[in-house]
């Protein structure tokens, strides 16, 4: 009979130590949550740093020559709407420098534009191929468009250009949707509009004028305050 009593006896200590480990565990399971909170605040600052997806035109130009090649037989050019093809190409580099993190890049709408008349007008507004950019990782878009002029507008800029002149300080307004993934399969943001600006950008001119070494542009992010 004893023994019970001595069980009884111990069940009502082990109680009390069950307590004392039930309220520590609800202060670990609080610290937890705490750390748990900060882990996901701070990934989602990092995760969601749109500065993150880099957007280049390479050496800041966009290449353009008459359709139809070096024909020296050709009637002179004269562009009207409809008429008077060039063609148009230049390369665009994304880069996601996130180890991380997958950046998506689609939708893509670039418009090339002159602020030598006082109302900054489309020279040009084309469609870009999407990119999807895995961590540490680089896509080159070789952009290449034959077009006519569609719009008035571009009449007067299809014939200076046919000429052999250029436009020195162009830009290219890129805008498109950014989706961040992060490596676990799950998509972070959905469909945020981005755009970015690129400048300076010299269309046309005459390729050997290009003996200074031209320089890679960086387009600037405009959903970010500018930063340094
Ligand atoms: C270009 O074509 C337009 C009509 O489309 C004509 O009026 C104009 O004179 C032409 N210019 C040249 C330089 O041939
Ligand atoms: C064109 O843009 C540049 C830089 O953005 C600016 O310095 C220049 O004044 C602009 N020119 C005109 C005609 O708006
Ligand atoms: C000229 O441009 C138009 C519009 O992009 C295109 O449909 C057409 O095929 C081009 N013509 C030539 C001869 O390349
Ligand atoms: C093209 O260049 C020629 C001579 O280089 C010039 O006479 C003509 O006016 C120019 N045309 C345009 C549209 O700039
Ligand atoms: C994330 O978004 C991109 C672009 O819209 C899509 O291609 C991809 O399949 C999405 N990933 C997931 C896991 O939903």
């Amino acid at each position: 009979m004893a023994p019970v009593a001595d069980d009884v006896l111990d069940g009502g200590n082990e109680k009390s130590i069950f307590r004392c480990l039930d309220a520590a565990r609800y202060v670990v399971a609080a610290a937890v949550s705490v750390l748990i909170m900060a882990v996901i605040v701070y990934a989602i600052t990092v995760v969601l740093r749109p500065a993150d997806l880099y957007i280049g035109v390479l050496q800041g130009s966009v290449s353009v020559s008459v359709s139809g090649g070096d024909n020296l037989r050709r009637p002179p050019f004269n562009a009207s709407i409809g008429r008077g093809n060039l063609t148009f190409s230049f390369t665009v580099r994304a880069i996601n420098p996130s180890g991380r993190v997958s950046i998506y890049y689609t939708d893509v709408e670039a418009r090339i534009k002159s602020n030598m008349s006082s109302a900054s007008s489309t020279l040009l507004r084309l469609q870009l191929p999407d990119v999807s950019l895995g961590p540490q990782s680089s896509i080159d878009s070789n952009i290449l468009i034959n077009t006519f002029a569609l719009v008035k507008k571009q009449v007067y800029y299809f014939n200076m250009l046919a000429n052999g002149s250029s436009i020195d300080d162009a830009m290219i307004a890129v805008e498109g949707t950014r989706t961040v993934e992060v490596y676990s399969g799950r998509n972070v943001t959905d469909h945020v509009r981005v755009f970015y600006f690129c400048s300076p950008i010299v269309v046309g001119g005459d390729k050997d004028d290009d003996s200074e070494a031209a320089v890679d542009v960086q387009c600037t992010d405009q959903n970010q305050p500018a930063s340094s």
